[in-house]
């Protein structure tokens, strides 16, 4: 009688484990089988009225069902777990041939494309680059240059102001003499930045753009090493074919001073649209450092010499990619700036 219903608990034991889905159904069976309330232990409880002959006998087949019931629910609870991993896997499959979403790849600002161009043909020539504040003291901005208390780019009119002696600067020139108050020579550097002025917005005229400042000074620098230097320059940023001219000008912190043109480079000098019929472009100013302005930063004028150059970076990229109009560099319009 009891070992049929042994047997019987075995036979149904072993359905239900096998139909089991989940891990949770598979531990209720447990419970239900081998439990302190289970199946198998109420037949152990009732072994009592067993003669003393069955009794090891029944025991032993209780035993073995117990065992292989506890072994399937283990085989049983490996698979489902085996299973739950491969669902999750299948799951988590990533196909990697899958097309990417489109990222939206930003370009380099024309004013950052033509300074990283100018460094690296100045940097090609064994020039360092250097840097200074845009904020910055009348003294390095004038009078460190030889601008005189009454020079024009003093006036109100033409620069913002801070403090009476702390200004935005209007040009690059005043690293000049930072680099030479703490550099000996041989100097050879340039200088990317911005700069400041108090100029009304309109197609040619920016209160805010960028310069880029050189300075070399050494024994025996003469004008024709400036000469030289602006030529290749040119020549590299604007084409090989590209010639310069000097006009003579006044900048107090350089002496002689010279303003560079340079032919057109769209027109190789007939006359066009862009040099506006002339053949020549206004490029930049320049001249051999002053004698006052080497002495104001503690270096022999008669033992050095030295020249120093400044270009506005706005008019190159109008000139290069053909901008007509200054305002459209600082509108971050991205259909106007995906063009370069
Ligand atoms: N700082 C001048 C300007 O803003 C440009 C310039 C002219 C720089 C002559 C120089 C130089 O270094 O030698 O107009």
């Amino acid at each position: 009688m009891m070992k049929e219903q042994i047997d019987k608990i075995k036979k149904t034991a072993k359905e239900e484990i096998e139909n089991v889905q989940t891990i949770k159904d598979l531990n209720d069976l447990k419970v239900k089988y081998l439990g302190k309330k289970g199946e198998l232990t109420l037949i152990l409880r009732q072994m009592g009225n067993l003669s003393s002959e069955e009794r090891p006998i029944i025991g032993s087949l209780v035993n073995e069902v117990r065992d292989t019931i506890e072994n399937r629910i283990k085989e049983k609870e490996e698979e489902l777990e085996q299973e739950k991993i491969k669902e999750k896997m299948a799951k988590e499959k990533i196909d990697i041939t899958i097309p990417s979403k489109k990222t939206v790849l930003g370009s380099c600002h024309p004013i950052t494309q033509i300074i990283n161009e100018v460094e690296d043909i100045f940097l090609g020539m064994g020039y360092e680059i250097a840097d200074g504040p845009e904020v910055e003291t009348c003294f390095y901005n004038f009078d460190q240059l030889n601008a005189p208390e009454d020079h024009p780019s003093r006036d109100l009119q033409d620069t913002f102001y801070i403090t009476d002696k702390v200004i935005l600067r209007t040009q690059t020139s005043p690293v000049q003499a930072r680099v030479m108050e703490n550099k000996k020579p041989p100097i050879k550097i340039i200088c990317p930045g911005t700069v400041y002025r108090s100029d009304t917005i309109d197609a040619t005229h920016s209160p805010v753009f960028h310069q880029v400042e050189g300075l070399v000074v050494d024994k025996n620098i003469s004008m024709s090493d400036l000469k030289g230097t602006l030529e290749m320059f040119a020549k590299k940023c604007l084409g090989e074919n590209t010639k310069i001219r000097f006009r003579p000008h006044h900048f107090p912190f350089t002496e002689p001073s010279a303003e560079v043109d340079v032919s057109c480079f769209v027109c190789g000098g007939k006359g066009c649209r862009v040099c506006k019929d002339e053949g020549w472009i206004e490029l930049l100013g320049c001249g051999m450092v002053h004698p006052n302005v080497l002495k104001n930063c503690n270096i022999d004028p008669k033992e050095y010499s030295g020249f120093a150059f400044g270009f506005g970076v706005e008019r190159i990229a109008m000139a290069k990619f053909g901008i007509d109009d200054l305002r459209l560099l600082y509108e971050n319009d991205v259909r106007f700036l995906k063009q370069f």
